[in-house]
């Protein structure tokens, strides 16, 4: 059987204090095993609402630096030991228009790509020799999950949100290599890739495109139950609604390759 979140005792969701992070701590806390679940977000009056419902909770910003993300992963695997699941869903997105050069708030862009993508990376470095030790004891049977939620925009990109766009592909694209890096060094360490579609969710109030955008979602219960039974399957590719179809035109071939062009060895 392919590793599950099943089989995880502790788990972290990073952007745990809405949208698809909440809902998807909630039903992983609701599991049979029931796993501590720990809760990660910036605003402290949702982790405190969150802590009344039996979450651990931990106060970060993703948007720092790898040293400061390096402390953090050490502070939750010294205060977690049995840590062995990170769901990396913590994630902003914005607009940004190159048609108007003028207006290109590059900080924006900036943050938006640590946020989304370098913070993500230094997280599951942070998190990889803890996860790499576990799978290594004389616990083989225990895997670990490293579950970066990326989108369907890593796929086909949506111009409005250009940026967004390039930080989930980046995201994607290393999923893919570190899967196999992963594998080749025969470690327990896990890849599986959540990739929403459209989702309810408060992700585009800080644009003011809710609205609009509700007409099309996916409702968050639906979506989240897509997303659970993809984690207990333990399959890699969780995808749902237009990124179902979308990743299965696209990237499921990339599947076949990760015993060929994917992983040539460049050093012989
Ligand atoms: N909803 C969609 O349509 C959709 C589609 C594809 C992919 N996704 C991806 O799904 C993930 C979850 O998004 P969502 O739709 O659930 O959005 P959401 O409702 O806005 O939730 C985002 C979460 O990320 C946290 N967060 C944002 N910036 C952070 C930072 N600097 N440090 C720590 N936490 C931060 C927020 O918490 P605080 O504000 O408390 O920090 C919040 O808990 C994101 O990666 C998003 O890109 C969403």
């Amino acid at each position: 059987m392919a590793a599950n979140i099943l089989t995880s005792r502790c788990v972290l969701v990073t952007g745990a204090t809405a949208g698809i992070g909440r809902a998807l701590a909630r039903e992983i806390r609701d599991l049979p095993t029931h796993p501590t679940v720990i809760v990660m977000g910036r605003r402290q009056a949702r982790l405190d609402e969150l802590a009344k419902e039996g979450f651990e909770t931990v106060k970060f910003d993703m948007d720092t630096t790898p040293d400061k993300i390096k402390a953090f992963a050490d502070e939750v695997v010294g205060k977690y030991p049995e840590l062995d699941a990170v769901i990396l869903n913590a994630g902003v997105q914005n607009m940004v228009n190159f048609a108007e050069p003028e207006k290109v708030d590059f900080s924006k862009i900036s943050s938006e790509f640590n946020i989304n993508y370098l913070a993500v990376v230094s997280m599951m470095a942070a998190f990889l020799p803890h996860f790499i030790k576990i799978g290594d004891s004389l616990q083989k049977e225990r895997p670990a999950l490293l579950v970066p939620v990326t989108s369907g925009l890593a796929m086909i990109p949506l111009a409005p949100v250009c940026n967004y766009s390039a930080t989930k592909a980046a995201l994607h694209s290393l999923t893919f290599s570190l899967r196999i890096q992963m594998e080749n060094a025969k470690t327990n360490v896990h890849l599986l890739e959540i990739i929403p579609p459209l989702v309810e969710s408060e992700l585009h109030d800080a644009e003011g495109t809710t609205d609009s955008l509700s007409k099309f979602w996916m409702p968050l219960a639906e979506f989240t139950s897509i997303v659970m039974d993809g984690l207990k399957e333990g399959k890699i590719a969780i995808t749902a609604g237009s990124a179902t179809a979308t990743y299965d035109r696209f990237e499921k071939p990339k599947e076949n390759l990760k015993n060929g062009m994917m992983n040539v060895d460049i050093q012989k």
